[in-house]
C-alpha cells in the first residue's frame, strides 16, 4: 500500500457551546493520518465524537483549532472538488424518485450529459448488485437495498474517498453481513479510501485495515489498532482465533472508558 496520506488530521480540537453557554471539548488535539486506499474505522461509544470528526473531514463543520488536509488540499477545496462521497445511517433517498433517479441526483446537479449519466448509473448499480431494480421506488426496497442505493449515489461522482457514518447500524445482522461482503468487494475493486464510523467492535475488526478507538468524555484517541487479518476476508474469518484475538485487543482499548465509569 502506498504511504501517501489521503487524509491528514493534525492537532484537531473541536468545542461546542452547551445549553448553559459553557464550552465543551468534544475532540482534543487529535492527530491521525489515513493512507490512500486504507480502510479505517472510527470506533467508540455514542457521543465520543465520531460523527463530529467525520463531519470535519467532510468540511461540514470546522475544527476549533488544528488542520485537516484531504486529498492533497484543505478540506473545503476537497469538498468543492467532490473528493468524497458520504453515506449515512439513514440512506436519505427521495421517495418520489426511482432508484435510477436517486443515483442520478449528483450527476444532474453537475449537468453530466444524459448518456454519460446512464453509463455511470448502470455501472454503480451493478457494483451494489441492484441491476434490474432501476425503476423501483424506495418504499419498494428493503432497508439493505435502500442503503445500497445510498452507496451507489455516494460513488456516482467517482470520489477518491468514501465517508460512512454508521451505514449499517439500522440493519438486521444478516443483511449487515451481506453488505459487509459487498462493501469490501467494492473497496477492493475501486481502491477507494474509506473512513467508516461505527460503535460495533466486531464490524470494525472485520472490515478495517486499522481501527482508531476514540474515548468518550476525554476526546482523545485511546488506541490505533492494526487489523492484520489477511484479505480478502470472508465470514468464515469471524470464527477464527486470529479474529477473536483482535476483537479482544480492541475491546481492551476501551478500558479507559470503563475505568472512567462511562
Ligand atoms: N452542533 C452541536 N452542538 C453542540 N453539541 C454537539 C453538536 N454536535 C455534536 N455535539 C456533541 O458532541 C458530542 C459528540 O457528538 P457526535 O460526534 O455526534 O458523537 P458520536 O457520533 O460519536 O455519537 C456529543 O456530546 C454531542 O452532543
Ligand atoms: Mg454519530
Amino acid at each position: 500500500m502506498s504511504q501517501e496520506y489521503e487524509i491528514r488530521i493534525e492537532g484537531v480540537t473541536k468545542q461546542f457551546q452547551d445549553q448553559k453557554n459553557n464550552r465543551k471539548t468534544v475532540l482534543d488535539g487529535i492527530d491521525l493520518n489515513i493512507k490512500k486506499g486504507e480502510f479505517l474505522s472510527l470506533l467508540g461509544s455514542s457521543g465520543c465524537g465520531k460523527t463530529t470528526l467525520l463531519r470535519m473531514i467532510a468540511d461540514l463543520t470546522e475544527p476549533t483549532s488544528g488542520t485537516i488536509r484531504v486529498a492533497g488540499t484543505d478540506a473545503r477545496t476537497a469538498r468543492l472538488n467532490h473528493k468524497y462521497g458520504m453515506v449515512f445511517q439513514n440512506p436519505v433517498l427521495y421517495d418520489w424518485r426511482t432508484v435510477y433517479d436517486n443515483v442520478a441526483l449528483p450527476l444532474e446537479m453537475l449537468k453530466v450529459p444524459k448518456k454519460k449519466q446512464k453509463e455511470i448509473i448502470e455501472r454503480q448499480l451493478a457494483m451494489v448488485t441492484l441491476t434490474g431494480h432501476e425503476n423501483k421506488y424506495p418504499h419498494e426496497l428493503s432497508g439493505g437495498m435502500q442503503q445500497r442505493v445510498g452507496i451507489a449515489r455516494a460513488l456516482a461522482l467517482d470520489p477518491e474517498i468514501l465517508l460512512m457514518d454508521e451505514p449499517f447500524s439500522a440493519l438486521d445482522e444478516f443483511t449487515r453481513q451481506r453488505l459487509h461482503g459487498d462493501l469490501l468487494q467494492i473497496w477492493e475493486t475501486t481502491g477507494k479510501t474509506i473512513v467508516f464510523v461505527t460503535h460495533n467492535i466486531s464490524e470494525a475488526v472485520f472490515l478495517s485495515d486499522r481501527i482508531c478507538v476514540l474515548t468518550a468524555g476525554l476526546g482523545k484517541i485511546a488506541d490505533l489498532i492494526d487489523i492484520t487479518l489477511p484479505r480478502p476476508r470472508t465470514h468464515g474469518d469471524l470464527k477464527t482465533k486470529a479474529f477473536f484475538d483482535l476483537l479482544t485487543k480492541t475491546r481492551n482499548s476501551f478500558e479507559v472508558d470503563y475505568n472512567a465509569g462511562i
